[in-house]
């Protein structure tokens, strides 16, 4: 059971909440921007006035127009101690320099509400021991698909249920690209130039592709879904640079898409001993899932639970007002506590699941084979699955410039079962090669 050592009893009604923000990115803006717009409704909402009292840059020479020149500093770190500070707003994105922020706002009671999914993912233990130990609170909804509520439903809406399964699409630049393959038929690279061309991709666009934003958020969503530490590290990733149009074709074939999902999943073996599953690949998702219809750049989050059964969520994942408004609403909720007293639920990691190996999950796959157009090919290759258990759905053959290409759909089997049927087969003299292997995930 997690500590608290210390009981916020509140500012009292009526008094200023002051706040740090630091970063002044196109989040900032948006949060800063609104944060004066609506100040009148924000007072109401939290029993007393929030005041932004600094904003951290880290250029002073650059101009920024709509923003106090009084209230620019670029030392983040005084600002965040000032005896007048009682709420830190961080947004400024990468690790080093934001934790050590945070760190010292934490230890010092002041409430933080971040938006930097990096951070959390890495250093959630260490953020949530701060935050405990001095009773600040730690909120973090805009870390996940931005404006969709999905922390504070997980955290709150949901502890009295048992969540089993959280499947998301939780990055934008990769659901546009692969929307944009699907519907055009275009290749991985000309879609690529397109999301950056429109600003959804960034000129490094490695933290998306690559999968690591959506790990950092999967690890997020599965330690509060299953009340475990799950760190960033934790989660298996694959990314959608490999992705073909040929891919998208074949999973059209079979009525299918390609979506980039982040999983997490309650395992429970043949004991009863249960763990958890955390993990991101490009997978093909049947186009009557409600994931399949999330287009361009749009999240959307897929929740199971035992007593609430299917939930969705859906909406911007991405941008500055969208995010804002996650952001904002942590800002009322923090500045609520901070005048009235109390704190929001924290940190539960009571269960601590182990961490499943990626290879004792179970899925289906989608599996393309190049092999020689003659007597026995198929056969053999059936053989290879059934001798490591698995069942086959659908055997589907085309022709191919030399030979031809045989794609086969399983029923549920074992990733690591999985990996060794492709091996076998792709020892078979008649088979020319294994092309891809896709994952196939959401029921059909
Ligand atoms: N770059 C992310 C996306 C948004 O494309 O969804 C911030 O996590």
């Amino acid at each position: 059971m997690t500590q608290q050592t210390s009981y916020n009893t509140g500012k009292g009604a009526g008094e200023t909440v002051g706040v740090a923000l630091l970063g002044f990115g196109t989040v900032g803006q948006a949060a800063y921007r609104l944060m004066n717009e609506y100040a009148d409704e924000f007072t109401e909402r939290a029993g007393g006035p929030i005041e932004i009292r600094g904003v951290a840059v880290s250029d002073l020479s650059r101009p920024r127009e709509g923003v106090d020149p009084d209230l620019l500093t670029d030392d983040a770190m005084s600002l965040v101690l000032r005896d007048d500070i009682d709420l830190v707003v961080e947004v400024i994105g990468g690790i080093d320099l934001p934790r050590k922020l945070v760190l010292a706002a934490l230890r010092a009671g002041k409430s933080v509400v971040t938006a930097n999914k990096a951070l959390v993912a890495a250093h959630a233990d260490e953020l949530a021991e701060a935050a405990d130990a001095s009773g600040a609170d730690l909120f973090f909804e805009a870390a996940v698909a931005a404006a969709i509520p999905v922390v504070g439903p997980l955290r709150r809406s949901l502890a009295g249920d048992r969540v089993n399964r959280v499947m998301g699409i939780v990055n934008g630049t990769t659901n546009f690209i692969l929307d944009a393959m699907d519907e055009s038929g275009a290749s991985y690279d000309e879609m690529l130039a397109e999301a950056t061309r429109l600003g959804y991709a960034e000129a490094d666009p490695t933290a998306d592709v690559d999968g690591y934003d959506a790990a950092s958020k999967a690890a997020i969503l599965a330690s509060i879904a299953f009340h475990t530490r799950v760190s960033a590290d934790d989660v298996y990733r694959e990314g959608v640079r490999e992705i073909t149009a040929a891919d998208i074709a074949s999973a059209k074939a079979v009525g299918c898409t390609i979506k980039l999902l982040a999983l997490c999943e309650r395992l429970v073996d043949s004991d009863g001993k249960e763990s958890v599953s955390a993990r991101v690949y490009p997978a093909l998702v049947p186009r009557n899932h409600p994931l399949a219809s999330v287009s361009q750049s749009f999240n959307a989050v897929f929740v199971e639970a035992e007593a609430a059964g299917r939930l969705m969520f859906y909406g911007n994942g991405a941008g500055g007002n969208p995010t804002a408004s996650a952001v904002l609403g942590d800002v009322i909720g923090a500045s609520r506590n901070i005048v009235l007293g109390g704190r929001a639920p924290g940190e539960s990691v009571y269960a601590s699941l182990p961490i499943a190996s990626f290879g004792s999950i179970d899925t289906r796959y989608h599996v393309v084979m190049h092999v020689k157009d003659q007597v026995g090919v198929l056969a053999d290759v059936a053989k290879c699955f059934a001798n490591r258990g698995i069942s086959l759905k659908t055997v589907r053959q085309e022709g191919s410039e030399n030979g031809a290409r045989l794609v086969v759909v399983t029923h549920m089997a074992r990733e690591d079962d999985l990996e060794k049927t492709v091996a076998d087969v792709s020892s078979i003299d008649t088979v020319l090669s294994v092309e891809r292997v896709l994952r196939m995930e959401g029921d059909d």
